[in-house]
């Protein structure tokens, strides 16, 4: 019986590179996105992965989302909560609006998605939800209040869900990446990231496919006793 596992974010960067790492163990996954449908298009016709639109931020999208996919591939074993956004600044120069946006997205997704899917897997006790949090929630960041208080909280949430679901075979992780080729990273301001790179010890940004299998990992069959448990993926740039 093959798994069905949702990505978030799933079309393009860290999460194409989990998609398709989820679909090479065996599982049925479907990719959602928000934005693009260009290249949701062609990622599905590069990788054969369905892909499907909603806003992740909007709860009840996520509901109504979630119900659909469930009655088209069956019910959903693995939640994988990728998306994300930045909308960097300092706290003078950030609106309300970069600070919301930020929180609602990337924190309020992985809420919304989680409600949808959770109660499922507690049931039929067997599910993994892997939540990707930042090496910026880990450390902060400077120009990031919002988003290190986004990705800070999805290690709290992480947590506390894992005690939730424990006793239902159903675990909980996050994985923190560092600093990796994908196009967010590289909207960062050349002369500041390669300050950045400077600090990584392994000398170099990551690669996607490198997140990708931590995340494999943590949603294995045999990944039953790892839960609440936070793998940090960065080149030795912030160890603890
Ligand atoms: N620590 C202390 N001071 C810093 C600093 C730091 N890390 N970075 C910048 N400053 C200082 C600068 O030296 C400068 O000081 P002076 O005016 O005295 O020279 C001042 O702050 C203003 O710096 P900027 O010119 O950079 O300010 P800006 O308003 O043009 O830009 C910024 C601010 C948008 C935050 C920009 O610095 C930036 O983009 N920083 C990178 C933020 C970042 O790392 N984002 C990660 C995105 S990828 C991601 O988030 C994925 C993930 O999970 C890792």
């Amino acid at each position: 019986m093959s798994r069905v596992a949702i990505v978030t974010g799933g079309t393009r960067g860290i999460g194409e590179a989990i998609s398709l790492a989820l679909k090479e163990q065996g599982m049925t996954v479907i990719a959602i996105y928000a934005g693009n449908d260009q290249k949701a298009q062609e990622f599905t016709e590069r990788t054969g992965i369905a892909a499907r639109k909603w806003d992740v931020g909007d709860h009840q999208a996520c509901l109504d989302g979630c119900a659909a996919v469930e009655a088209e591939f069956g019910p959903v074993d693995v939640l994988v909560n990728n998306a994300g956004i930045t909308r960097d600044g300092v706290l003078q120069k950030m609106s309300f609006d970069d600070w919301n946006e930020v929180i609602r997205v990337n924190l309020g997704g992985c809420f919304n998605m989680a409600k949808a899917v959770f109660p499922g897997m507690r049931d039929r006790k067997w599910g993994r939800i892997v939540n990707i949090g930042s090496i910026n929630g880990q450390a902060g960041q400077y120009g990031q209040v919002n988003y290190a208080a986004a990705k800070s909280g999805i290690h709290g949430f992480t947590k506390a869900l894992a005690q939730e679901g424990a006793k239902y075979g159903v675990t909980v992780n996050a994985l923190a990446p560092g600093y990796i080729d994908t196009d967010m990273v590289a909207a960062v301001p050349a002369p500041v990231l390669e300050k950045i790179v400077a600090k990584i010890p392994v000398g170099r940004l990551g690669h996607a496919p490198e997140i990708a299998r931590g995340v494999a990992f943590l949603c294995g069959e045999d990944a039953g006793f790892v839960t609440g448990a936070t793998l940090s993926i960065n080149g030795g740039q912030h160890m603890y």
